[in-house]
């Protein structure tokens, strides 16, 4: 039996579909992670093989005066399921994100470089994975980016309605991997069955800024490009600061011979064909 935490959410959603009847979903109702003592009852009582935890506090700018309850859900509920699950030999992966980077690398960033959150946000992110990996180190702990569905409110579908009402300003100077949730399902899964743990990067391939992304929806969208503007990251007081370069590097991926995501643009087309 696999729990799939953040039932509702965009990935977690997704991990419901792909895994259809192995899989017991799990909503904030039956769980929530803000009640820390009932996260290790619920693992006894359930005593799922794995579980796979899409639960987070992902409001990015919230999360910078909201940082008690950013910290409860992604760092200690993180390492509470962390340590049930390794006392009771549960299975656990966790996911993080490539906000737990600075940004001024040069080129990708590989799982062993070290984290240097910009945000509230992936500051508990980045203390959730280490938690997760000192309480249960067979946990696998996958940092991902830019998450896409056709089903969730995300950057894809905030485009699609901007572009409705007119011209839209998007920043065009923050790089980084955009990811389709079903390829990062099917991959995540894979990387499951060889027994992948520690730290492990998943995204598709190929790289863009905001910007660029936008273009590329407005245009599949049957839509002018020339409708989305670009415009620089500035300082908004309140708001998060994000990486500049949070291109996530996925080369371990091949070392384990799982199959790479594909590109981003070819799920993109893929996935817009269901709705346009
Ligand atoms: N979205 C991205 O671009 C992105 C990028 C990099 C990494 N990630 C990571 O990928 C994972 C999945 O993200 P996502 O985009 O699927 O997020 P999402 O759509 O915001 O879903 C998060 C889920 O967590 C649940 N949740 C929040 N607080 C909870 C609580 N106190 N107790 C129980 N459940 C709670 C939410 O429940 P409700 O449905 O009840 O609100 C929701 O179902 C997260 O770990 C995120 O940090 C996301």
């Amino acid at each position: 039996l696999i729990a799939v935490l953040g039932a509702h959410g965009q990935l977690g959603s997704a991990f419901v579909k792909a895994l259809g009847g192995d899989c017991l979903p799990v909503t904030r109702d039956q769980l929530d992670l803000t009640d820390t003592g009932s996260i290790a009852t619920w693992v006894e009582s359930v005593k799922p093989t794995l579980v796979i935890n899409c639960a987070a506090y992902t409001a990015v700018d919230a999360a910078e005066s909201d940082a008690d309850t950013a910290r409860a859900v992604n760092t200690v509920a993180v390492g509470a399921l962390a340590e049930a699950t390794d006392r009771l030999g549960v299975g656990l992966v966790t996911f993080s994100t490539d906000y737990v980077f600075y940004g001024e690398k040069q080129g990708g960033y590989v799982e062993s470089d070290m984290t240097n959150p910009l945000n509230v946000y992936g500051a508990t992110k980045a203390e959730g994975e280490r938690l997760a990996l000192a309480a249960n180190p067979g946990a696998l702990v996958v940092r991902t980016s830019w998450l896409l569905s056709t089903t969730h409110h995300c950057f894809l579908t905030t485009i699609l309605s901007k572009l409705e009402e007119g011209v839209v300003s998007v920043v065009d100077d923050q790089r980084g991997r955009p990811t389709l949730v079903d390829d990062l399902v099917r991959s995540c899964l894979d990387a499951v069955d060889v027994g992948a743990t520690g730290i492990l990067h998943l995204t598709n391939r190929g790289d863009t800024t905001w910007f660029g992304l936008a273009r590329e929806i407005a245009e599949l969208a049957g839509g002018d490009p020339k409708m989305v503007r670009a415009t620089t990251s500035r300082f908004v007081a309140g708001r998060a600061r994000r990486p500049l370069n949070s291109i996530l590097d996925t080369e371990r991926l091949r070392a384990l011979r799982v199959n790479p995501l594909p590109d981003y643009r070819e799920s993109l087309v893929r996935a817009m064909r269901t709705i346009t």
